[in-house]
């Protein structure tokens, strides 16, 4: 039986690839190993900032003895990395024997077959035409989580904002079939998962190239009625694009749809904004930001933001710290712009010199910190039924499950307790978690 091992980096969405190709290796029989046993080590790796590309550098080069001594491991790249980079890694290193973009994990079960059978083999699946998908069928049963699944909504993105190689890796936005998800939540709740996340780079467009007028509000309500999931959550959320019949069919739906927002913002300054090419001013960003607190009074409300951008200033610096100030986030994704060969930002000649970048962004954690820390200590006290669905990070020895906010919530337990939904007091709050104590009832 061979043998292979995966690592993912990035976001949900390559995690939720990960998850598919795991489960397409294992229907060929395949078996997981740790990573010094495999044949086969799968790396699919991020591109959206140069750090994310580095670590998928320094994971092949430590390949290097092993291969010199057994001719082992093979090693696949995929994911966007693989789009945007493959190409170089498979020069550089000759155990990187398969390169697969992110449109192309449906070719990768012949292709490993193909490499197998031939140990002189190397295979690139990169196809330039962006709208090309060639897709894993079926539903990923082999999951990082067993409670918990990711089910990709629409594939690519269109909006070709400034800083992002989103839509060069990724290609153009087609959204999936409305039928295809539905199907794919129910077979994930009939392998035990209790809780979906959609996912799309702006899951608020999903439909607009479909036919028939079925939008994102459609598609939400649909799983949260048809599928007999419990818990339904969804990333990531254009403000531009956020309407109001989707606060409509969350707060409807408020048993199964979970009242958190990921918004991100990605800079106060309507300046920036537009030079982003985000398509909406602060004025907008804040229209939608209240047609969603009214709507849905105390749902959790997280947000992206670039500090360093091309041009950027520091007057409009300071208007991103006013905007935290103003939104009062629950949690703040923040980064330092890293320039991406090939998109319009990177190409300006106004770039932001590296320490003055470090500097807005120590400024902008330590903000966000404060107020995380006043959001999250002002809940003490409140009770939640919540998931139990992991172990809490760093052998601490504690459970984790997350508020229908989208809070991160530790407690003491056993491990009987995963996979349940346990009602929960919340008895402390730092700036990223709450700690919290089970009751005795649960639903
Ligand atoms: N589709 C989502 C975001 C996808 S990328 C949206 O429209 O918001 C995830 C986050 O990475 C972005 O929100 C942005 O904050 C960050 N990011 C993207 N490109 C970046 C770059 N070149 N440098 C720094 N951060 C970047
Ligand atoms: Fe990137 Fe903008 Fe698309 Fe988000 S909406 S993936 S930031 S291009
Ligand atoms: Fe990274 Fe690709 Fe996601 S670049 S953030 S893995 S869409």
């Amino acid at each position: 039986m061979h043998k292979f091992a995966i690592k993912v980096y990035g976001c949900q969405m390559n995690v939720y690839d990960g998850d598919k190709m795991k489960t397409a290796l294992v229907n060929m029989g395949w078996e997981e190993s740790p990573e010094d046993e495999a044949e086969l080590v799968v790396l699919n790796g991020c591109s959206i900032r140069d750090k994310a590309e580095q670590k998928v550098w320094s994971d092949l080069g430590r390949f290097a003895s092993r291969w010199k001594r057994e001719g082992r491991p093979t090693v696949a790249v995929t994911g966007c990395v693989a789009q945007r980079v493959g190409h170089a890694m498979a020069a550089r290193f000759p155990w990187v024997r398969l390169v697969a973009g992110p449109r192309h994990i449906g070719a990768l079960p012949p292709a490993l077959s193909m490499l197998v059978q031939d140990e002189e083999s190397r295979v690139f699946l990169m196809d330039d035409d962006p709208r090309a998908f060639i897709d894993l069928p079926g539903a990923p049963t082999e999951r990082v989580n067993r409670w918990r699944a990711f089910v990709t909504i629409a594939h690519g993105c269109d909006n070709f904002c400034s800083y992002c190689i989103v839509p060069y890796v990724r290609g153009r936005f087609v959204s999936r079939r409305p039928g295809e998800i539905l199907d794919e939540v129910r077979a994930l709740v009939a392998d035990g998962v209790l809780e979906v996340t959609l996912l799309g780079q702006n899951v608020n467009s999903y439909g607009s190239d479909l036919p028939d007028g079925y939008r994102f509000s459609s598609l939400l309500r649909n799983v949260a009625v048809q599928t007999g999931v419990r818990l339904l959550r969804f990333v990531t959320s254009h403000p531009r694009d956020f309407t109001p019949d989707i606060a409509d069919v969350m707060a409807a739906h408020g048993d199964v749809i979970c009242p958190s927002v990921n918004l991100p913002i990605q800079s106060g300054s309507d300046r920036v904004l537009k030079m982003m090419n985000r398509g909406y001013n602060l004025d907008q960003y804040r229209a939608a930001v209240s047609s969603i607190r009214e709507r849905l009074p105390g749902a959790g409300l997280t947000t992206d933001l670039i500090v360093g951008h091309p041009g950027e200033t520091d007057d409009d610096f300071r208007r991103s710290l006013d905007a935290l100030e103003e939104f009062r986030f629950d949690l703040v994704h923040s980064a330092a712009y890293s320039p991406r060969e090939g998109t319009s930002a990177a190409s300006r000649e106004d770039q932001v010199p590296g320490e003055v970048k470090m500097r807005r962004l120590n400024e902008v954690n330590a903000l966000q910190a404060r107020i995380a820390r006043e959001i999250n200590s002002s809940l003490v006290g409140s009770e939640y039924d919540i998931l139990i669905d992991d172990l809490a990070p760093r052998g601490s020895g504690l459970l984790q499950g997350r508020t229908p906010s989208d809070k991160v919530v530790l407690v003491e337990g056993g491990e009987e307790l995963l996979g349940r939904f346990a009602r929960v007091e919340i008895t402390g709050g730092e700036s990223w978690r709450l700690d919290g104590r089970l009751l005795p009832a649960s639903r």
